[in-house]
């Protein structure tokens, strides 16, 4: 794909998650890309060892390889802004945007970049540079991205510079990054003139056109590219996200309900998602969603309607209903075990899904911390989880195994459902079964048939399952 005409010099600032997957898709598709990341111990790994990635996404460190292989040139590492503007017709902004104390995005970050890239404008005297938001932002960032620029520009005695600001936010999935950048439904630009839309198009070209090899399936369709004003695109990314939490939390909502009423939450959810106006996916009942993205957007989202004046209270209720979801697991637990108090649970899964090692907004932490107020004690297995923040490693007792961490326990509580546990055989799961202290299996991702389990000897409680 090197040394075509259609290769564009980009830069990515901020070298976490989505930074990385997007400049090293981006460069994999024939661009030229300059990544910067102000944290030295990171951006020394990253220059010294480019292929040891900083963050676990299953293919990421192959696609860097095979970038750097390909020629030099193509993905470099710097801590200075003003490298990448200087290098780059466009900068993708992928800084961390944390939540702050009443639930809002901290913007300092994306602020920050942008002042810099503003000083680096005048230092280069380079006109028509695009910066591109792609870090999940509330509303009216992009607005505030041009006042910042402006005033550094007229400050310095170059109001002349034109510039233009682009939303193009991402649509990535923690374990699937590189599968959803490379092959989307959809990728949306949100432009302030004909000329964001043409940098977007020429961008993304490879990707909408699929003229690239990369492992993996590849879907029929080409995808769509929707071009909108630069607030939409925004809004289009909270509309996602807290679209798709509430349809966890309909069907969360919905299993509480099938519980009281003998009905089977898989069988509803089933005939929901038949219907193509509703879709069968996110409609997996459980212990709740976690995660870096659907509890702090959402979160955002609601802080950010509130601020326009709108109560969008229905945001709110998607995050009680999720909660509501961890006080059930351990409700289940301490009706299974009468006393929770010296009862000891295996915790199977401490990260947020299966295939990432990802232990922020995790449901495994939230139901081991009431776990062990309650006054359990906790043995927890996960195939990828390093040490538990918070205080709880040492609380928690860590097994090598499945099977070690259920040996002697009282209940399990599965809580992410990775494929080493669906795996386990019948011969495996019986032998869990018989050197358990009491047989309570928790299924809190209705991940198993109940069927299978009971007639394995378990205690199988689900989550609005029969
Ligand atoms: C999510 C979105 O899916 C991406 O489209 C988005 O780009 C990303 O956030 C982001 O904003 O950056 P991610 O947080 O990686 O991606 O994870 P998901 O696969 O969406 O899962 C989120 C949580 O929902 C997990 O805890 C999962 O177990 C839970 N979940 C998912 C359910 O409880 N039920 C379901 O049916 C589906």
């Amino acid at each position: 794909m090197k040394g075509q005409d259609s290769s564009l010099a980009l830069s990515v600032i901020g070298a976490g998650h989505v930074g990385l997957v997007t400049a090293a898709c981006l460069a994999h598709a024939g661009h030229h890309l300059v990544v910067v990341e102000n944290d030295p111990g990171r951006l020394e790994m990253l220059r010294q060892h480019p292929t040891r990635m900083p963050i676990h996404e299953p293919g990421l460190a192959e696609m860097v390889e095979r970038v750097m292989r390909a020629g030099p040139g193509s993905l470099r590492f710097t801590d200075r802004i003003p490298d990448a503007v200087a290098d780059s017709e466009a900068a993708f902004i992928c800084v961390g945007t944390p939540q702050g104390e009443r639930g809002e995005a901290n913007l300092y970050y994306v602020e920050r970049v942008a002042a810099e890239a503003a000083d680096a404008l005048v230092e280069n005297g380079r006109p028509d540079f695009v910066l591109i938001e792609k870090s999940t932002v509330p509303v009216r960032t992009g607005e505030a991205v041009r006042r910042t620029v402006e005033r550094v520009l007229a400050r310095r005695g170059r109001p002349d510079l034109r510039f233009e600001v682009v939303s193009n936010p991402e649509f990535l999935s923690e374990g699937t990054a590189l599968k959803d950048f490379l092959f989307p439904d959809r990728i949306v630009a949100g432009v302030e003139s004909p000329r964001g839309e043409v940098l977007l198009r020429r961008i993304y070209e490879p990707v909408l056109s699929g003229r690239f090899d990369w492992t993996g399936t590849r879907p029929s369709k080409h995808p769509v590219l929707l071009v909108t004003d630069v607030q939409s695109a925004e809004l289009i990314k909270h509309a996602s996200n807290s679209f798709l939490a509430l349809k966890i939390s309909y069907i969360n909502a919905m299993a509480n309900v099938c519980e009281r009423s003998g009905a089977d939450v898989r069988e509803v959810a089933r005939g929901m998602g038949l219907d193509p106006r509703i879709g069968p996916s996110f409609l997996r009942a459980g212990v709740g969603f976690g995660g870096y993205c659907f509890p702090k957007d959402v979160a955002a989202f609601r802080r950010l309607s509130e601020e326009l004046g709108y109560r969008f209270d229905l945001l709110g209720q998607i995050l009680e209903i999720n909660d509501g979801q961890r006080r059930l697991a351990v409700e289940k637990l301490r009706k299974a075990l009468w006393n929770l108090r010296g009862k000891t649970v295996a915790v199977w899964g401490l990260t947020f899904k299966p295939e990432t090692e990802d232990l922020r907004g995790s449901p495994s932490l939230e139901i081991i911390g009431r776990l062990l107020d309650e006054g359990a004690r906790v043995r927890a297995y996960d195939p990828a989880a390093g040490p538990l923040p918070n205080g709880l490693e040492e609380r928690v007792a860590r097994a090598a195994s499945a099977a070690e961490c259920a040996h002697g326990a009282d209940a399990i509580v599965l809580v992410t459902e990775w494929p080493e546990f669906l795996g386990l055989t019948d011969e495996e799961l019986k032998a869990v079964q018989a050197r358990m202290n009491y047989p309570v299996f928790l299924d809190g991702r209705n991940a198993f048939d109940p069927a299978r389990l009971r007639s394995l000897g378990f205690e199988y409680l689900g989550i609005g399952v029969r």
